[in-house]
């Protein structure tokens, strides 16, 4: 379904801007973020919101603080356009994600914060009353 990261060696990699500066890293060291970023967020969504576990370094918020930043003149990419960090690789492979129909797919000190946690906490228990009642045996 997807196209793993191996093949794409072969074909002309998008761009992909990283963070720079001294002593900036990544969470986990580049090879595995390139290979094993989902893992790292994916499983949390579950933990996160069913048993209250918050890990603050494989937030999803951190992960855009640094790796999304506005270009020369001050405009920051949306996540459904390449120059966006995470959608850099993700159209190319053909990739959907539907993560940021409710998080920010920007910095939070570009955003208002406290309004948009709240918007999407309530679009997070619509979407799970809905998943319930139509999953489930009854
Ligand atoms: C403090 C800054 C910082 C945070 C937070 C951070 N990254 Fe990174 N990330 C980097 C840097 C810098 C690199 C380039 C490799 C390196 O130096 O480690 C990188 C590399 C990557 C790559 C590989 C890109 C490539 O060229 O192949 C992916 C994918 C990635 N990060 C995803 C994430 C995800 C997902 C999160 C959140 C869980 C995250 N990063 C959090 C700084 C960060
Ligand atoms: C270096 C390229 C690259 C970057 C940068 C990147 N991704 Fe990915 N991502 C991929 C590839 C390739 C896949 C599919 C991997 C596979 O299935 O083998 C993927 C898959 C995913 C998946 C799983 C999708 C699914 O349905 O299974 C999620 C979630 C995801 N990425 C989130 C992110 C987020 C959030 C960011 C930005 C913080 C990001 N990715 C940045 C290449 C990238
Ligand atoms: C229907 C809305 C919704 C969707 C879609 C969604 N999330 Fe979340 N997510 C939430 C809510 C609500 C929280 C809890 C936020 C909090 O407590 O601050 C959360 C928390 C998280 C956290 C831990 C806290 C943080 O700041 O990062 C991660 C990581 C995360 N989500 C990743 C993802 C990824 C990756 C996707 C896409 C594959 C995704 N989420 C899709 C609503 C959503």
């Amino acid at each position: 379904m997807l196209l793993p990261v191996e093949s794409m060696a072969e074909t002309p990699f998008p761009t992909i801007s990283e963070p720079e500066g001294e002593g900036v890293e990544c969470v986990q060291p580049e090879e595995e973020m390139r290979r094993n970023h989902m893992n790292y967020i994916l499983h949390q969504r579950d933990q996160t919101v069913h048993d209250g576990i918050r890990t603050e370094t494989y937030s999803l918020a951190r992960c855009i603080d640094c790796h999304v930043e506005p270009n020369e003149n001050g405009e920051i990419a949306g996540h459904d356009e390449p120059e966006h960090f995470c959608n850099s690789c993700h159209e190319y492979a053909s990739v959907q994600i539907d993560c940021f129909e409710c998080h920010a797919d920007r910095p939070q000190k570009y955003i208002q914060r406290s309004k948009k946690k709240q918007d999407i906490r309530e679009e997070l228990n619509a979407a799970l009353t809905a998943e319930d009642s139509n999953g489930g045996d009854q």
